[in-house]
């Protein structure tokens, strides 16, 4: 039906006849003649219909916005004074011979060009949404993003294979999404959280180099960077170490940016310890872009007569830290005090500072409602260790070393984005040897800080029963500027070592057997060494995209209380289907049913 798309006829195409279909963007009457700027997925392009063509002048006269049509012409160069450079086809425009409507349109919910139309329309009319160029840019992002990595992994001898949807419980710590069986009465599926478990089989299997851009669901409070339903670009690889593993995907980031973005990354990327990303950023994705850092002073503070700072500096699991603000001293009360709140989200309960008006004055060069309580020694020694300057500012955080680390992670990352301290350009990191275990206060026991299958360091074994929380394991994850958009590690591939560790997590025989024991088996049968790691391509591409929320580069997605505005789901269903999978309903006080749904088989 066309010879062109819109977007890409130019000066060469002039004198010659073209053909596009398209969306009328905008119809506009300007003395005697109508311009429509006709739209597809490439661009736009000026069409002119001149009355001395009555007919097709009509026609011209009854289009409006988003209707469809097809359009013939001939393309010309632009009069003098009308080419539109911020257009790529805005040197030439196309005398309209022919129109035809292939399809009317009502007034769209709203105008395409608006900027403030609410997500919650954008949601419901999703398909007119990704009509704008911005969105259409961002979904083509995304296919030529998953073409580039899919033809690296094939260079690189990946096979592509599916995982079932319909499974059993995946162990990646959210709540999962249950699907009830009809055939077996009071049973369930769970879709998966993570192939995990079936990439490790594959390895088992001998396919050596597994890849699957792959659905995952997650039952879990929603933010911009989650989605319920998400895409991991996942894979498992046999025969390899760390080093090797974290090479080969480095290397197909890399291919990835330069193809799709014409950016170079470092090669290699740096590596960082989990320890020192904490202590240093406060994080375990530190954003490289600031330069802001936190820097230990509890030793200064044991004997401040200073509560706050003491107790903290005094606990085992406190921490003491101090963040300078190159240029800070500017900030005012107010500033100060939007910062202090900003902390208290994180559980900070307060926000010290020293403002550093003049070093060569002394204590009379300070200001801070801390200073009475700070001896010259501490003072000095907290100037020398942060570096400061004239004219900086000097934040405190003093609690238990998690609250710390999160406030003043999060405030350096804040300062720096409000005080135009952030560096443009790209910071990939691989952070490392993180520890296998942490502690869950409220349960009482280990938890796995990556998941179960998590293979601890060699050297690290011995310590397994002993010293657990101290045990690092052979986990990795990639940090790009502040998102941790992928992760994975090397897996237990000995039975006995997978099952220390789920005794470690405090996982009986008998739930292991219930939950893993067809992994358990598996490694019995001549498991290789192997390892892998999942990155979460909607969270890559938003990095890409410079898109403020996941959503951006889901066609579909779903709102943060994880429904979907144009279809309507989740919705009610029949009673007859609910007998059929043996559920009901139990209606809480009020009338409505809560959907909490009750196996009666
Ligand atoms: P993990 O749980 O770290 O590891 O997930 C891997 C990556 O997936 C992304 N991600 C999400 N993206 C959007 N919405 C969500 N709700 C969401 N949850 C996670 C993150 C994360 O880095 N099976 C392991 C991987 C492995 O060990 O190989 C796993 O799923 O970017
Ligand atoms: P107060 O004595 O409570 O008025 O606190 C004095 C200063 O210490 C104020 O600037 C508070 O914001 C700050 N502050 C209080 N608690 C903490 C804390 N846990 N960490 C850092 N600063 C704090």
């Amino acid at each position: 039906m066309r010879s062109h798309y819109c977007g890409e006829v130019s000066a060469t195409d002039i004198d010659q006849t073209v053909e596009f279909c398209g969306w009328v963007n905008r119809r506009r009457d300007h003395g005697g003649v109508i311009f429509i700027d006709l739209r597809d997925r490439s661009g736009l392009v000026q069409v002119v219909y001149d009355p001395d063509l009555p007919e097709v002048f009509a026609l011209a006269e009854q289009v409006r916005n988003e209707f469809v049509v097809r359009v013939k012409g001939r393309v010309r160069a632009r009069p003098e004074g009308t080419v539109n450079s911020e257009l790529a086809t805005g040197e030439v425009e196309v005398l309209g011979l022919e129109l035809e409507i292939l399809n009317r349109a009502e007034t769209p919910p709203f105008q395409l060009d608006d900027e403030d139309t609410s997500e919650e329309l954008r949601l419901r009319y999703r398909y007119i949404d990704l009509r704008r160029p911005q969105m259409q840019q961002r979904i083509m992002l995304r296919a030529l993003a998953t073409q580039t990595l899919r033809r690296f992994l094939d260079a690189q001898g990946f096979l592509d294979i599916e995982t079932p949807m319909l499974t059993k419980a995946t162990p990646e710590g959210a709540r999962d999404y249950l699907v009830p069986s009809r055939v077996h009465a009071g049973k369930f599926f769970a879709l998966p959280q993570s192939p995990q478990l079936f990439k490790q089989l594959l390895m088992m299997s001998g396919m050596d180099r597994y890849y699957q851009i792959v659905r995952c669901f997650r039952d879990e409070d929603l933010r911009a960077d989650r989605q319920p339903e998400f895409t991991q670009l996942d894979l498992e690889m046999s025969f390899m170490d760390e080093e090797q593993v974290m090479g080969l995907m480095e290397a197909m980031i890399r291919d990835l940016f330069a193809q799709v973005l014409d950016v170079r990354l470092p090669d290699p990327f740096p590596r960082m310890t989990y320890a020192e990303a904490l202590r240093r950023f406060g994080s375990d994705r530190p954003d490289l872009r600031c330069s802001l850092e936190l820097v230990d002073v509890a030793d200064l503070m044991r004997d401040v007569d200073f509560k706050v700072f003491a107790g903290p500096a005094k606990d085992p699991g406190g921490r003491v830290a101090a963040l300078r603000v190159p240029g800070g001293g500017a900030l005012s009360r107010k500033e100060i005090d939007v910062y202090t709140e900003f902390v208290g989200i994180y559980g900070a309960k307060g926000l010290a500072y020293v403002k550093v008006n003049d070093l060569a004055s002394g204590r009379d060069g300070l200001q801070s409602p801390i200073l009475k309580f700070l001896p010259d020694g501490t003072v000095d020694g907290i100037l020398q260790r942060t570096a400061a300057q004239d004219g900086d500012l000097i934040f405190f955080g003093a609690d238990k070393a998690q609250v710390v680390n999160e406030a003043l992670g999060a405030l350096r990352v804040r300062l720096a984005s409000d005080r135009g301290l952030m560096s443009d350009d790209w910071q990939p990191l691989w952070v490392v040897d993180f520890p296998m275990f942490e502690w869950d206060e409220g349960e009482g026991r280990w938890q796995a800080l990556h998941h179960p299958f998590t293979a601890p360091k060699a050297e690290h074994l011995e310590m397994l029963n002993k010293t657990p929380g101290e045990t690092l394991s052979r986990a990795y994850d990639m940090v790009i500027n502040g998102t941790e958009v992928g992760g994975g590690s090397i897996r237990i591939h000995q039975q006995t070592i997978q099952e220390q560790v789920f005794h470690l997590l405090g996982i009986s025989k008998q739930e292991a057997e219930e939950k893993f024991g067809f992994l358990l088996t598996a490694l019995k049968f001549g498991c290789p060494p192997h390892g892998g790691l999942a990155f979460g391509l909607d969270r890559l591409l938003m990095l890409m995209s410079g898109a403020q929320s996941i959503r951006d580069v889901m066609a579909f997605p779903k709102t943060q209380s994880a429904a979907c505005l144009l279809t309507q789901a989740p919705s009610e269903v029949t009673q007859g289907q609910l007998r059929e999978l043996y559920l009901r309903l139990r209606k809480p006080q009020g009338g409505a049913p809560d959907g909490e749904a009750q196996g009666t088989g």
